[in-house]
């Protein structure tokens, strides 16, 4: 099969490329699946670029020991193994597995869904990671429910388009923070408010949320707090932009220590995934895909990410 390899840390176009690999192996309990489409996350461009670098420490020091990025899956399901229950060869699937960007990949059942035929393989990928990072941020980290006020920072993109949309789904008042390019985009999600961060720190506006989902951390942590009403929750969603030894985990971690600061930990199960596909259903949630690249393109796709200003998600088909 063909499969995009990672040869080193750096720029895609350099580390990645295209080789002629073996179809994986799958245990008992694991599903072979020809990949439809994928997407790029957030660990993703992080493991190729090798940043914050401290993190080579655990991925391998001269090149990841997992040589294929990608999580977000949608495909056909190929074979089964022998304990896998309720998935056969021909269903059309979506969730979470590793080495997606490549031919084949193979997926815990678990972690896998039936896709339904009304919704694409590319929005069904582009929708794991990123959607079920906002459903546990909304739903189960915030317990947002009608009338609670959410602030978004980064909400135009992967993460926060959907942020936005599971917000006003379960009934908030949101405010969302983006690029003036993206006001228009975020307001046709939902948002109730825009604030464009070019012309306004929204860090300034006083104590009014009761819950702050900030993709970004560009601000200091103490800062954002400051925006919380009484019994609010910070969630700090970001490992910062590439560069330098640990980036933005510093901020994380001094966060992380603060009374009213929560991580965000989405689970890729089943329970989330259908979560996720009753929230689509409704048509109250829509995934906003930026652009398809082509699985021989997907160096070109993970540098896209790396500008850090994807509107919604990048998504590669094989
Ligand atoms: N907790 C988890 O398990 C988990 C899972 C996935 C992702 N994450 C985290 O979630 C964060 C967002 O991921 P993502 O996939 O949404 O990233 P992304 O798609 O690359 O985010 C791009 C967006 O960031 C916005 N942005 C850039 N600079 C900004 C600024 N100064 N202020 C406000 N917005 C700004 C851009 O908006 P404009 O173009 O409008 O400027 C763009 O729409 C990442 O930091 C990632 O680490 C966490």
């Amino acid at each position: 099969m063909r499969a995009i390899v990672q040869t080193g840390y750096g720029a895609p176009e350099r580390v990645l490329r295209i080789e002629e690999i073996d179809v994986p192996a799958i245990g008992p309990d694991e599903v072979l699946v020809r990949v439809r489409a994928t997407s790029v996350n957030t660990p993703d461009w992080a493991t190729v670029a090798g940043e914050p670098s401290i993190l080579r420490l655990g991925a391998g020091p001269r090149r990841p020991r997992r040589r294929i990025r990608g999580s977000d899956v949608a495909g056909v399901v190929e074979a089964v193994g022998a304990g896998v229950a309720g998935l056969a060869p021909g269903d059309e699937v979506f969730g979470s597995a590793q080495g997606t960007f490549a031919e084949y990949a193979a997926a815990p059942a678990a972690r896998l869904v039936k896709k339904p035929a009304g919704l694409t393989f590319t929005d069904a990928a582009a929708s794991v990671m990123a959607g079920l990072t906002a459903l546990a941020a909304m739903r189960d980290v915030a317990h947002v429910s009608a009338g609670t006020r959410v602030l978004v920072n980064g909400a135009s993109g992967g993460v926060g388009t959907m942020a936005v949309q599971i917000a006003k789904a379960l009934g908030a008042e949101v405010t969302a923070v983006c690029g003036p390019g993206n006001a228009e985009l975020v307001r046709s999600l939902g948002a109730d408010h825009v604030v464009d961060y070019t012309s306004e720190d929204f860090t300034r506006s006083g104590p009014r949320f009761d819950a702050v989902l900030d993709n970004v951390l560009n601000h200091p942590p103490k800062a954002t707090a400051r925006l919380l009403a009484p019994g609010g929750v910070l969630m700090p969603n970001s490992i910062g932009n590439t560069g330098g030894l640990l980036a933005g985990l510093p901020r994380t971690a001094r966060a992380a220590l603060m009374a009213n600061v929560r991580l965000v930990r989405p689970a890729y199960d089943r329970e989330n995934l259908t979560a996720l596909l009753e929230l689509l259903g409704t048509g109250k949630v829509r995934v906003v895909v930026d652009k398809a690249y082509p699985l021989d393109h997907a160096a070109s796709a993970v540098a896209h990410m790396l500008g850090h200003h994807a509107r919604g998600k990048i998504v590669i088909t094989a």
